[in-house]
């Protein structure tokens, strides 16, 4: 799995960079435009945010805990729109310095492992964009992939009441997906060895399922799918969208990209992790389908 030292790699360097660009508690995750662009990124966000706690049945008082919960945006919907009461986990100090000065209730924690007596069950639990994190290239060479997954399931298990819900959304490979040797940083712009040799660069200690499949027979027979739609062509215009908005000019982002300077001249992991921002090999594995984006709801069974 990615460690905390991984993630704070991903995601607290970019911290302040990230809230002034997106917002307080903005989504780091697909957004649900259903193929409508003429919606903003915001209301797309919030359309996810509707879906994933109508189909919870998220409701004034519902005690649900946000795993992977970034800077947060979920928790805020559901605290301030359904009168919902929440606990956020993430392996990001930032985060969770940014969404505990915002009021939110959001630890530093491996969602993985969290037991029935860290905080009791819940109503309903999400992990939104978390699951990518939790297997890493060794453990996916060392064949250990599915008990992963299937280990991660058993903690949600107990920690839901049966008929108790669970929604996540996850990157996934797809069926352009390439050898891992054939990954290569000094390959052509745009090729899938370039894009994804910056992928495994950026989100260190991360590897995808192969297909939503992966993940569904993990859950079972524990879990039922209640649904899944794929996310791929959504997340390629929310893709779109963040690169206008890191872009975006103001003086207190540019001062904190430059302050970034230094450490791009002499780390290597960090000038791929910048190369990351202007070439998006997210956007690229999405588009060449070498990797697509699925929603998934479960119900204990
Ligand atoms: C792509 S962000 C998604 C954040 C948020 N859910 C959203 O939709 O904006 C991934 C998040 O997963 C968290 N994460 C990854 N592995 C984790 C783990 N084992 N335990 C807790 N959080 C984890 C990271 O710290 C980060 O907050």
């Amino acid at each position: 799995m990615a460690e905390k030292k991984d993630l704070d790699f991903t995601y607290t360097t970019i911290d302040k960079i990230f809230r002034l660009s997106m917002g307080q508690t903005g989504d780091y995750s697909g957004a649900k435009y259903d193929g409508d662009f003429t919606m903003s990124l915001e209301e797309a966000q919030k359309a996810k945010h509707k879906f994933i706690a109508d189909s919870l049945h998220i409701k004034k008082d519902s005690k649900v805990l946000d795993m992977a919960c970034g800077w947060a945006p979920f928790t805020n919907y559901i605290v301030k729109d359904r009168g919902a009461t929440s606990i956020g986990l993430t392996l990001s100090e930032g985060q969770a310095e940014a969404c505990q000065k915002n009021g939110y209730d959001v630890r530093v924690q491996d969602c993985r492992t969290v037991k029935p007596e860290d905080y009791g069950t819940f109503d309903a639990i999400v992990c939104i964009g978390g699951l990518e994190h939790f297997c890493s290239v060794e453990q996916w060479q060392a064949g250990k992939q599915e008990q992963v997954y299937a280990d991660f399931f058993q903690t949600l298990y107990d920690l839901l009441p049966v008929g108790g819900r669970f929604y996540m959304q996850t990157m996934v490979f797809s069926k352009n997906m390439i050898e891992f040797e054939d990954m290569d940083v000094n390959a052509p712009k745009g090729s899938a060895e370039r894009v994804m040799a910056l992928m495994v660069e950026e989100f260190p200690g991360s590897w995808l399922p192969y297909g939503p499949e992966m993940v569904i027979r993990n859950a079972e027979p524990k879990f039922k799918l209640i649904s899944q739609s794929s996310g791929r062509i959504d997340y390629i215009e929310t893709i779109k969208q963040w690169q206008k908005r890191f872009k975006k000019f103001s003086i207190r982002k540019y001062l904190l990209y430059l302050s970034l300077v230094p450490n791009y001249l002499f780390n290597k992991d960090f000038r791929h992790l910048l190369a990351t921002l202007n070439e998006s090999p997210n956007r690229v594995c999405f588009e060449k389908e070498i990797m697509d984006h699925y929603r998934l709801v479960f119900e204990k069974v």
